[in-house]
């Protein structure tokens, strides 16, 4: 059997897989996505796939790969796949939910009170030794503790956001497909409208996956609804956001900032209108990047590839 790997992973999660099978192909270099000629060179013979967000799993790829019988990416997010085409041909795709959730709920919290509190224009004014004395209203930003603060998509990461909203007595509001029951019971979390979730939140945070119906969801007439000291925070993908209208929402300050982990293009890059705006904190989607959750989320991956090797059932199959 030969499994291709498109990105370096630690050696213990490697001899995972180089343990069972004869041919253990990984891309080389650390810190670039493999190239897409490589992919398709390797996947012609391939039966196993282990793959990540940057590479894309189209119908080209897929229709090469006459012996695959598992995709599985090293991530919850699976927007980069055509999962219909791999399951067309009879090839299971696995993910990483689950093991995910509390690491991406505190990079969430974390960019929501770095956004709010403005931590990062702190850290610079230091830096640059603009920092002359304590002032009364030196860097005052928004408050966190009892605001209200709306969470668009309650799943697993939402439940977990609801929580910690809770320890920070948060008044929580969600808009959901369908209503949380769990969520209410546990959090006092108000099931609403978009538009009342809009209107009245001070921190809107953007859950939901990438799919034909979240692309751009949030756009100029959303941004329009929410509170001028709005916070905006988006863990999910970027293009559930569109990015022109959140530029000049910023920039006009008709919302009062937004903290971004995701982009519709990544890398973004440096020159971006958006890295020019004060009123917002960029991180390069680092939302489940601790240690720990990295290692389950690659040995999750990695048990996903072997189940879908020896023809069982993928511990986490993608539906
Ligand atoms: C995912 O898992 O989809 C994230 O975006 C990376 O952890």
């Amino acid at each position: 059997m030969k499994v291709v790997v498109t990105r370096q992973l630690p050696n213990e999660i490697i001899e995972m897989l180089s343990n069972r099978y004869e041919e253990v192909v990984v891309w080389e270099k650390e810190d670039e996505p493999i190239p897409r000629e490589r992919l398709l060179r390797e996947i012609v013979d391939a039966d196993g796939l282990l793959t990540n967000l940057t590479d894309k799993i189209d119908k080209e790829l897929l229709s090469q790969a006459t012996k695959l019988k598992v995709v599985s990416t090293l991530a919850v997010g699976f927007d980069n796949i055509d999962v219909v085409e791999a399951k067309k041909r009879g090839i299971q795709v696995g993910h990483t939910p689950g093991v995910l959730t509390e690491a991406t709920a505190d990079l969430t919290f974390a960019l929501l009170l770095a956004t709010s509190r403005r931590l990062v224009e702190g850290m610079d004014v230091i830096r640059e030794n603009r920092w002359t004395s304590w002032g009364p209203f030196l860097l005052t930003g928004q408050q966190v503790h009892g605001a209200t603060i709306g969470i668009i998509g309650m799943g697993r990461i939402g439940m977990s956001v609801a929580k910690r909203a809770k320890g920070f007595s948060m008044n929580i509001l969600y808009h959901n497909r369908t209503r949380h029951l769990e969520a209410e019971e546990e959090f006092d979390a108000t099931y609403c409208s978009m538009d009342d979730l809009l209107e009245q939140s001070d921190f809107v945070v953007l859950l939901v996956p990438s799919t034909k119906e979240t692309h751009k969801m949030i756009g100029t007439a959303e941004f329009e609804r929410m509170k001028k000291t709005a916070v905006f925070i988006n863990t999910s993908r970027g293009t559930n956001v569109d990015e022109d209208a959140l530029y000049k929402a910023l920039e006009s300050q008709s919302i009062y900032a937004a903290g971004l982990d995701v982009f519709e293009e990544e890398p973004i890059s440096a020159s971006h209108p958006l890295l020019k705006l004060n009123n917002i904190t960029v991180l390069p989607h680092v939302g489940s990047a601790s240690i720990q959750t990295r290692l389950q989320m690659a040995k999750l991956a990695v048990d996903n590839t072997i189940c879908g090797l020896e023809g069982k059932t993928l511990i986490h199959e993608v539906k």
